[in-house]
């Protein structure tokens, strides 16, 4: 099965986020824009995992998780891979807890790995982002990234991960999204009151 583990906003910031990118979809008709139903910020994707690797990746994750405090975040601007003039997706960035979420994304890959589902981008510089639109030809999409580049949408916290199971699309179309596994991070400490 084809595996990611990913952490997926709530509703309220998709909310946002879809009132900013829903007056851009018109004119924009030969993109393949993702829908928000599969909205979601990749840590690692892990591709073809067989049965009984998927079997042990469930506690490895958990405990990659565990070790990890929830993280404050919020989607940021936009850009465009791998490059914005000649580009095949769009995106919008991540501010807030950014190092502790690569440290998260570290840790995810390597419990991955110990279970015996070794990420193949494993290694490569992690640029996290949520996957707003999809081009089959390269396309000029820095009218798009230029009229993202001031949004700053409503912060939130991330406070589990997910394990996704992704479905072909029937013909060709968008895959669906099954979650088929969930952990939490560790709850942020209280600071220490004074007094
Ligand atoms: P993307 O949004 O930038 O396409 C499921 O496909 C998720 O895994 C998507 O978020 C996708 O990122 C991510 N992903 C990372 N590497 C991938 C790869 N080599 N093939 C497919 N998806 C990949």
């Amino acid at each position: 099965m084809r595996l990611f583990v990913a952490i997926t906003p709530p509703p309220a910031v998709l909310d946002d986020l879809e009132a900013r990118v829903a007056p851009l979809r018109p004119d924009w008709p030969a993109l393949r824009w993702t829908a928000r139903p599969a909205w979601h910020v990749t840590l690692a994707f892990l591709g073809e995992v067989s049965d009984d690797t998927a079997a042990v990746l469930g506690p490895r994750l958990g405990r990659a998780a565990h070790r990890h405090p929830t993280l404050s975040l919020a989607f940021a601007s936009a850009g465009a891979f791998p490059g914005r003039s000649r580009a095949r997706v769009l995106w919008t960035g991540i501010s807030g807890d950014r190092p502790a979420l690569e440290t998260l994304a570290r840790s995810v890959a390597a419990g991955a790995r110990r279970a015996g589902a070794p990420p193949p981008d494993e290694g490569r510089r992690f640029r996290p982002h949520l996957t707003l639109a999809r081009c089959r030809e390269p396309v000029n999409l820095a009218p798009l990234v230029e009229a993202l580049a001031d949004h700053a949408g409503t912060p939130w916290t991330a406070a589990e991960i997910h394990l996704i199971r992704s479905h072909p699309g029937p013909s060709g179309g968008p895959p669906r999204y099954e979650t088929v596994g969930t952990w939490p991070l560790r709850a942020a400490q209280p600071s220490p009151q004074p007094g």
